[in-house]
């Protein structure tokens, strides 16, 4: 997709100064075991911040960001190389009660700390290579696409995964596309996951669509022939075989508190 001045997709750039989300609330209030050894759909992953995170401490297998922008498609690939620059060495060592530091097998998986060396070392020095390694270790296990992922499949698609995420995308979706694009967006959600697949969804309320109209004529005249609302989502998705959403809470500050909701596949 060609750059434009406007946002229509809710394609920001600098998202995430905005939205801060290193340790992303939304990821918190998952069930623990959500992303472990699972391979995840990330939907409109903007500069890749969560994608990034789920790949590293949240024991993904494999991450695939996807985004119809392909500036903030290139921003997460840069994301990527830094959130590995800033990863300690993997942790071989645990310290007894005494505080005494003693060697113990290394884990199957191990992962270094995220956070541990400061920005300023990849500044200066520049980012850190990233060596060959198994494909289900960050960063292996995190790529991205460019893809409008509503009307174009991608080749990992394919596969199929265990979690699809939806965050903060649902609008953006509807007020390009219709009612038509949200219900494609869906089934293709459905598609892509195996019985007790988990799409995970982080939708804006319908109020808030108001000021995304005011952005743009095409989503002014959109918004005209909706006639689905949010709160018709639950519906929609048991319709093409997902139970009943559990709600895992509301997270996120000021415009950015938003409810998370979990669908499985039935
Ligand atoms: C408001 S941002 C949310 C970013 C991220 N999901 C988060 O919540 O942290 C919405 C993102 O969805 C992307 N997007 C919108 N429509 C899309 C589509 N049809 N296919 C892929 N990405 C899309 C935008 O480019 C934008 O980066």
């Amino acid at each position: 997709m060609a750059p434009s001045a406007v946002p229509i997709h809710g394609n920001y750039h600098g998202y995430y100064a905005k939205r801060p989300s290193v340790n992303d609330p939304r990821l918190e209030v998952l069930p623990t075991a959500t992303f472990t050894n699972k391979r995840v759909l990330d939907v409109g992953c903007n500069e890749g911040w969560v994608s990034c995170e789920i790949a590293q401490s949240h024991g993904a297998s494999k991450v695939v960001g996807v985004d119809i922008d392909d500036m903030l498609v290139r921003a997460a690939w840069r994301r990527r190389r830094t959130v590995w620059s800033a990863q300690g060495p993997p942790i071989d060592e645990e310290t007894d009660a005494t505080g005494t530091s003693r060697k113990r097998k290394r884990a199957p998986n191990p992962v270094g700390e995220a956070d541990y060396f400061p920005a300023s070392c990849a500044h200066s020095l520049g980012p850190l290579p990233i060596p060959p390694s198994a494909p289900h270790l960050f960063p292996h296990n995190v790529s991205f696409r460019t893809a409008d992922w509503v009307n174009d499949t991608i080749p990992e698609d394919e596969g199929g995964y265990d979690v699809v995420l939806g965050f903060s995308i649902t609008k953006w979706i509807h007020l390009n596309g219709g009612d038509a694009a949200l219900k494609t967006f869906f089934g293709r959600v459905a598609a892509v996951l195996p019985p007790g697949g988990q799409f995970v969804v982080e939708s804006q309320a319908w109020e808030t669509y108001r000021k995304a109209k005011r952005m743009d004529k095409k989503l002014r005249d959109m918004a005209q022939g909706l006639a689905l609302r949010p709160d018709d989502f639950p519906r929609l998705l048991a319709e093409i075989g997902f139970g009943e959403p559990v709600r895992l809470g509301s997270v996120g500050d000021g415009g950015f508190h938003r409810p998370v909701d979990l669908y499985t596949k039935l």
